[in-house]
């Protein structure tokens, strides 16, 4: 049996330089479903996870994941259901989570997937369920290990990974302070998912507009953006701060290396801790995080904001977003067409 696919080939590397629509070449094929191997499954992709790491992959830079080829699929990891099956365990109906790439169908080893168990709600698995959450919550919990009191700023503060980890400082009883680009975004922040403060760094300096915010200093500093943002928050760390390195989207598409941290000397002053995270070293940790996560989102402790773009033919379009800052929460690609 051939069954149609769609999907979308790496082209180019964006090195020093940001994404292009021409990085990506659009192709249409078949997938043979009779020529699976045993312990292969057939996956109808549903839903996929748009990250600031697929640059980083498009780039084959990273050396903590797979390297990837010119001319193959986009990766990107996402949700999909079982529709044939040459793997013992796995059936029919199941629903997947796993690399699965930008495509209609993907062929993969059955142990490369991971079968979606959980009762959260199904979307929730790419987001706050998913790696975003657990980045969030160890990042937090064994990085910055906050006290009720502390107060804690975050960058990029509207994005996937820091409305979780706002909200789970909010809930280990800190004041929190989110960084994020526009008076909406600022605003939604506040009113809506329940941050202290937050303020718009394109409005004006960002150490200008959040030293009244932070009188006794800022005790975690959570980085998702780097460049400029970060360097101008450094000064602001208090006594024993933890300075959390979670990512750095502002500086993914420079074609040099920035200058570095000028502030840095100010870790010795304020015998601070900076240190980088990756979420992948807690994953023998997952499941406990995942009851947790899923627990708090149940009873409405926790919220869980999805940006969803429609349509194969956008996920470009779905992956620049992020770059524009144009996302609110966690950004996903539903496969289905409708809006
Ligand atoms: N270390 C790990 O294990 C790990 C795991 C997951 C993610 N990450 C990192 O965490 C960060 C957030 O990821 P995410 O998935 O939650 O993405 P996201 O925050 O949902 O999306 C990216 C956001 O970054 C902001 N942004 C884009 N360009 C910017 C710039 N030049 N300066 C400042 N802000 C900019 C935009 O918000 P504004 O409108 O506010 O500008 C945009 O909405 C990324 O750096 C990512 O690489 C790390």
């Amino acid at each position: 049996m051939r069954i149609r696919n769609r999907r979308w080939l790496l082209a180019e590397r964006p090195l020093g330089r940001p994404i292009l629509h021409s990085d990506f070449r659009w192709d249409e094929g078949d997938v043979d479903a009779a020529a699976l191997e045993e312990g292969e499954v057939l996956v109808r992709v549903l839903h996929l996870s748009v990250d600031p790491a697929q640059k980083g992959w498009m780039e084959n830079v990273a050396d903590y994941v797979a390297p990837t080829a010119l001319g193959e699929v986009m990766r990107a990891y996402g949700i999909g259901q079982v529709v044939v099956s040459r793997a013992a365990g796995m059936g029919v109906g199941d629903m997947v989570l796993g690399y699965l790439g930008w495509q209609d169908y993907a062929v993969q080893p059955a142990a490369e997937l991971e079968r979606i168990d959980g009762d959260g709600p199904l979307l929730a698995h790419l987001g706050i369920l998913g790696l975003t959450g657990y980045t969030a919550f160890f990042g937090l919990n064994r990085i910055a290990k906050p006290f009720p009191g502390d107060t804690v700023v975050i960058t990029g503060a509207a994005g996937a990974v820091g409305l979780v980890a706002g909200q789970l400082a909010k809930l280990a009883g800190c004041h929190v302070v989110g960084i994020a680009g526009g008076e909406d975004k600022c605003r939604w922040l506040v009113e809506e998912i329940g941050f202290d403060a937050a303020v718009d760094y394109r409005a004006g300096p960002i150490r200008k507009q959040i030293r009244p915010l932070v009188p006794n200093g800022i005790d975690v500093l959570w980085d998702n953006v780097g460049g400029p943002t970060f360097d101008n928050l450094l000064p602001l760390i208090a006594t024993h701060a933890r300075v959390v390195v979670c990512g750095a989207i502002a500086i993914y598409s420079e074609s040099s290396l920035p200058p570095g941290p000028s502030h840095y000397m100010n870790l010795v002053f304020r015998r601070a801790r900076m240190e980088g995270l990756i979420v992948f070293d807690y994953k023998e940790e997952f499941p406990w995080a995942y009851k947790r996560l899923a627990k708090w989102l149940a009873e409405g402790r926790l919220k869980a904001p999805e940006d969803v773009v429609h349509g194969l033919d956008q996920a470009p379009a779905a992956l620049l977003r992020l770059f524009e800052g144009r996302n609110r929460g966690k950004q996903i690609l539903s496969l289905d067409a409708q809006n």
